[in-house]
């Protein structure tokens, strides 16, 4: 008998295989079901080490399919849910927002009502305190000044990319269903993550592949926007202590107190490099190439993951130098993930964005 029936959506990405890895190994007596439909952004490759552990199952499905969201929570007698699946790249967005509001909003709210038809049984005896954990970002506050605080729990909601847009939407409909059905959820919103596993299409990766292969490295504008970056393990952490401790119906907003200005952070990053594959200080800064703009581009993310700190006892556990060193490390020594990833359809992906 499992003590937990856990659906997580989205496993095989980025943050969702780092979130599978924690809950298979920290809570061996869950079964934790992975749910993911493996588009180009999704890789079993990144959960290889823990792929033939007996309380793990991996179910290849999209959330846009409504009858197989039901099935899945029926088979495997779900409680809880930690919804991560979406597409996530802003660029991707601004050329191709249907399959945004697709999986973004249609698909969570398939995973919503299916939870709400399976866990609101009339006479239901289950012991099990179900809970529909929805992953969000803080884009969906919108842009910040330089001098602006922080976005808190209660900032108001202005979103800009078909992206964050997207995700808005979605979490308006989580609250839904907790307002309307009274289905228990929790939702958070978190700034930008880097580390191992990301495709390489998003700023860190992207830049550190490209200076190991000494390709141009696209800086947007004038590289003054400012993004608040956060170690993708502690993320992982952070879902953890919220699915289990977080206030049913709230939200908490994560963050790495660490804002850094593209162009200052895009210089760290270049110095790493240079310094891990032994060429001069410096010397990649010659591929920093200045291209026009992202339309809509946000001025200025930046969090106050305070609720958490005092509420829940959560902090980053990692300092952002030791963060960007092991992330740089990490993607020098898997050269064959990256290679692996940046074929097919993300050739033509970055033919068309940057060719
Ligand atoms: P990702 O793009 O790396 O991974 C997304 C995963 O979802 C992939 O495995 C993909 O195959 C899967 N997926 C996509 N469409 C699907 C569908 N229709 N059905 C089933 N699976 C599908 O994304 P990520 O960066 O790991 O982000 C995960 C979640 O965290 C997203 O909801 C995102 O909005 C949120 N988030 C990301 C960041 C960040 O910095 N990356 C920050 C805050 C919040
Ligand atoms: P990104 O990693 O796409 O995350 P997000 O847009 O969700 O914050 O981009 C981070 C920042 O880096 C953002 O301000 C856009 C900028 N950027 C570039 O300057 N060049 C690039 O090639 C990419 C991908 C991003």
């Amino acid at each position: 008998m499992n003590k937990r029936n856990i659906l997580i959506t989205g496993g095989a990405g980025f943050i969702g295989s780092h979130v599978v890895r924690l809950f298979v190994n920290k809570y061996p007596d869950y079964r934790i079901v992975n749910l993911d439909a493996l588009t180009y952004a999704g890789n079993l490759a990144n959960l290889k080490d823990i792929e033939n552990t007996p309380n793990y199952v991996f179910e290849k499905a999209d959330i846009c399919d409504f009858e197989a969201m039901e099935q899945i929570f029926k088979k495997y007698n779900i409680d809880g849910v930690i919804h991560l699946a979406a597409e996530s790249h802003v660029d991707r967005s601004i050329k191709d927002p249907f399959s945004f509001a697709k999986t973004n909003i249609m698909g969570t709210l398939n995973l919503l009502e299916a939870a709400r038809r399976t866990w609101q049984i009339p006479n239901s005896k289950s012991q099990i305190p179900n809970l529909f954990y929805h992953v969000s970002t803080d884009e969906v506050y919108g842009e910040l000044d330089f001098d602006d605080t922080l976005f808190t729990e209660t900032t108001a909601y202005d979103p800009h990319s078909p992206y964050s847009a997207s995700k808005a939407s979605s979490d308006h409909f989580v609250r839904a269903y907790r307002d309307t059905y009274g289905l228990p959820i929790v939702i958070s919103n978190c700034s930008n993550n880097y580390g191992p596993y990301q495709f390489p299409e998003k700023l860190i990766p992207l830049f550190i592949n490209n200076i190991r292969h000494n390709k141009p490295l696209p800086v947007y504008g004038k590289g003054e926007n400012v993004r608040d970056w956060l170690y993708v393990t502690d993320h992982a952490r952070a879902i953890d202590v919220i699915f289990h401790n977080g206030k049913q119906g709230d939200t908490y907003n994560i963050g790495g107190f660490n804002e850094w200005k593209n162009i200052d952070l895009i210089k760290v990053i270049i110095e790493t490099v240079d310094r891990l594959l032994g060429r001069t200080k410096g010397e990649s800064e010659k591929l920093i190439t200045y291209v026009t703009d992202r339309a809509g581009h946000d001025l200025r993310y930046a969090i106050d993951a305070t609720k958490l700190k005092n509420e829940l006892g959560w902090t980053p556990s990692l300092q952002f130098e030791e963060g960007i060193e092991k992330t740089a490390q990490w993607y020098l020594e898997n050269q064959d993930w990256l290679d692996n990833v940046t074929s097919g359809d993300y050739q033509q992906y970055y033919e068309k964005m940057y060719g």
